[in-house]
């Protein structure tokens, strides 16, 4: 629960954005040995954005970050903070959301980049929050972008299915009591770091010809190990989420699972007692795009009118870090 003399904090606009090239289940059949039926079947994706030469992750965080600025009715000059949470930055520095500051002209932001996986859009949320919450802040724009097609083996059959591109953000802002973010799980397991890694590019890797050639500064993937550990951490997290709130999972309105395979969101669905019309899904038009598939996502619930005033949404994620987190906000 929040403790006493923090303000509360509410999500005030929310924006997406995708890559115009879309490539689909039978697109990939051309190019390596798989079917729109293992791929539709195993993960639930039929199609996902890719991005061009052209086209960095700011080219996504961007306009994604000018539609929530619109939508929570704010001009960039009033933005104090910009956190960028990606795994696939322009540059290593300076800081993407440099980039995106100078862009939309936001002068008067503070700027950095918060990489935790996949869960990083509800980290960023949480950073963001306990800025506002202290009166620090007031306005923090946080941006979940990713161009995984730029790490990705695009011959190995068993990630390439799986991934995409695009983004996702949200505006933060003061709001009152009783709706907003009503907790926050964060987590992480640094023992599982070898299940999902990019393992060149870093330090321990720098860049050589056979670190290239080795196809090393690409996504390397356990998908069985990372599937097993998916299926608990997902809803354990939601309900530990739930837990810190004063509520159940008999409380939720929608659950917004991290998007990453058809299978382990029914799993999730299933453990949390949810019918599927609690459960938003939209995997087969996007893959698995990092941590942008959550903003996204509750970007389109509201567009569908899934939420109303009062509405207990869940999100739950996980990810390369190991990583987990959730939160319960009331809409
Ligand atoms: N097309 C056809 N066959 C394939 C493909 C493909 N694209 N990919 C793998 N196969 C084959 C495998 O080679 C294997 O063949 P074999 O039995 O002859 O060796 C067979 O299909 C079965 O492979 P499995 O690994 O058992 O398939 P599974 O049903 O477990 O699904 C998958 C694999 C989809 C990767 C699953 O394990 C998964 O989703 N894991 C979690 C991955 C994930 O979520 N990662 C990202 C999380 S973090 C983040 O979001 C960045």
């Amino acid at each position: 629960m929040k403790p006493e003399g923090l303000r509360p904090v509410r999500i005030t606009g929310l924006g997406k954005f995708f890559p115009r090239r879309k490539l689909t289940n039978a697109d990939l059949e051309k190019m390596v040995d798989t079917s729109d039926e293992w791929i539709t079947t195993r993960t639930g994706i039929k199609e996902r954005y890719i991005t061009g030469p052209d086209e960095p992750t700011s080219s996504l965080a961007i306009p994604a970050a000018r539609q929530a600025l619109a939508n929570a009715g704010m001009a960039p000059e009033q933005v104090d903070l910009i956190i960028v949470a990606t795994v696939t930055p322009d540059m290593f520095f300076p800081a993407t959301a440099c980039l995106v500051q100078a862009a939309l002209g936001a002068r008067r932001a503070a700027c950095f980049d918060l990489e935790a996986a996949c869960p990083q859009f509800i980290y960023a949320c949480a950073v963001g929050s306990q800025f506002i919450a202290t009166g620090t802040y007031d306005c923090v724009l946080v941006i979940a972008a990713d161009t995984l097609s730029k790490i990705v083996n695009w011959e190995d059959r068993n990630t390439c299915v799986l991934f995409g591109d695009g983004a996702g953000a949200a505006v933060l802002q003061p709001g009152p009591e009783g709706r907003g973010f009503l907790s926050f799980v964060l987590g992480s397991d640094g023992a599982g770091a070898e299940l999902l890694n990019l393992p060149a590019g870093g330090s321990r890797c720098p860049a050589s010809h056979e670190s290239v050639a080795n196809h090393l500064h690409t996504i390397h993937m356990n998908g069985l190990e990372v599937f097993k550990f998916a299926v608990r951490a997902m809803p354990e997290a939601a309900l530990e989420s739930l837990s810190r709130a004063g509520l159940t999972a008999a409380d939720i309105d929608l659950l917004i699972p991290h998007q990453a395979n058809l299978r382990i969101i029914e799993a999730a669905r299933r453990r949390l007692g949810l019918p599927k019309s609690k459960v938003f899904v939209n995997i087969e038009k996007y893959g698995n795009f990092s941590g942008a598939t959550c903003p996204v996502a509750l970007a389109e619930a509201v567009d569908q009118g899934l939420l109303q005033d009062g509405s207990v949404v869940v999100l739950s994620t996980f990810g390369a870090g190991l990583t987990w987190a959730a939160c319960t906000i009331r809409w």
